[in-house]
């Protein structure tokens, strides 16, 4: 095993958190829903109703990160699994006309799709409010305008580290300084504010949440750390890996007091700090889990939709689509995939059963 995330026990959390968020942990059953709405928002047993569709355009990446794939021996989806553009544009067509209103393109690493701007092109044209990627960084200088051109609004780049080193053995592959070039071009192209994901492992890189704090402080980007979650392929996580979110907070508060700026959408807490120097978030998905306010959905890149990134069924939405079906069937589907959403991942029940598929196959 890999020293990266092969880790001892860590210190005893803070007692107390010092600025706290209402619990958005699970919702309860609504007992006015006891049957499927055939029309109208798509909304689920518990009342949530999910606006956000995001959407995995290739499994392939270039980078092999060790949260998220193995290092080597990857097998990608064949291409003609995967949806094209037009399936793609059609499923995010069907979802509109149910209330979605947001989409992030994600993979894998999206922008390995080869033309990806076209797909950008045609998702804006329907009209969704919010376009936003989520990219490892790597390509995306070149690419930053153009995608902002085709209509995309807004970015979040993956940097999990900000010192040469750890970044390539976080990630293992791709360099540092190609990422925060990336970071400059897309705020160039007016991608802004630009957000920045920072998956924390204890024994890794917790030791940078102080310079991960202050480079949002000096950039205005908003610098989000998450909790390692049990979605790597190589299946090393263990709780004594993930470092908590309310350590995270703790510490920056400690230096940069911070204040809490509720949104009820956002999986991310998000504080700013109180000098008025820009704002950071933490997403809690193991220690404090935002289930209950969830409106995600998601599409593979072969087409199965995910009501949960830790959910085990994946209906095909692809084989709808590829058998002849009708818009109608389509959204009858996503209805009933949204209807059967779990109230919560279950990562901290006895009995959690880590899903077979790792984060770059489902998307993020
Ligand atoms: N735990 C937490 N975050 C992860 N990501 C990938 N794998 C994991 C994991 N096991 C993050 C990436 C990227 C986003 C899509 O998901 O860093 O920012
Ligand atoms: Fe690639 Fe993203 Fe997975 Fe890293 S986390 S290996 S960049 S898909």
């Amino acid at each position: 095993m890999s020293p990266a995330i092969d880790i001892g026990a860590t210190d005893s959390p803070p007692a107390s958190v010092p600025v706290a968020l209402p619990s958005r942990r699970r919702p309860a059953r609504d007992a006015s829903r006891e049957e499927m709405p055939i029309t109208g928002d798509l909304v689920d047993r518990y009342g949530r109703v999910h606006h956000d569709l995001r959407i995995s355009v290739t499994d392939r990446c270039n980078l092999r990160c060790v949260y998220c794939m193995p290092e080597t021996g990857v097998t990608f989806t064949d291409r003609e699994q995967v949806l094209s553009f037009a399936e793609i544009t059609r499923v995010a067509r069907v979802a509109h006309q149910m209330g979605v209103t947001s989409l992030r393109l994600t993979g894998g690493e999206p922008l390995q799709r080869h033309r990806l701007t076209d797909l950008v092109r045609s998702l804006s044209a329907i009209g969704f409010e919010d376009i936003a990627l989520t990219t490892n960084g790597t390509a995306l200088a070149r690419l930053a305008q153009p995608l902002a051109d085709a209509g995309l609004t807004r970015v979040t780049v993956s940097c999990d580290s900000l010192d040469p080193e750890t970044f390539a053995r976080i990630r293992r592959r791709g360099v540092l300084s190609t990422v925060l070039q990336s970071m400059d071009a897309a705020e160039a192209a007016g991608l802004r504010p630009l957000k920045v994901n920072v998956v924390l492992m204890s024994g890794v890189n917790e030791t940078e949440v102080r310079a991960f704090a202050q480079f949002a402080r000096q950039t205005g980007r908003v610098v989000r750390f998450i909790e390692f979650m049990p979605l790597d392929a190589e299946r090393r996580w263990q709780r004594d890996a993930v470092y908590s979110a309310e350590r995270v907070v703790e510490e920056i508060d400690a230096i940069w007091p911070l204040e809490p700026i509720w949104d009820e959408h956002a999986p991310a807490e998000r504080y700013r700090f109180r000098d008025g120097a820009g704002e950071i978030g933490v997403i809690a998905s193991v220690t404090r889990p935002f289930c209950g306010t969830c409106d995600r959905l998601r599409l593979t890149a072969d087409g199965a939709i995910r009501n949960c990134l830790f959910g085990h069924d994946e209906p095909s939405i692809r084989d709808v689509m590829r058998a002849g079906g009708s818009d109608e069937e389509m959204a009858i589907l996503l209805r009933r995939a949204v209807w059967d959403k779990l109230p919560g991942h279950g990562i901290n029940d006895t009995g959690f059963l880590r899903p077979k598929r790792s984060m770059f196959m489902i998307g993020g």
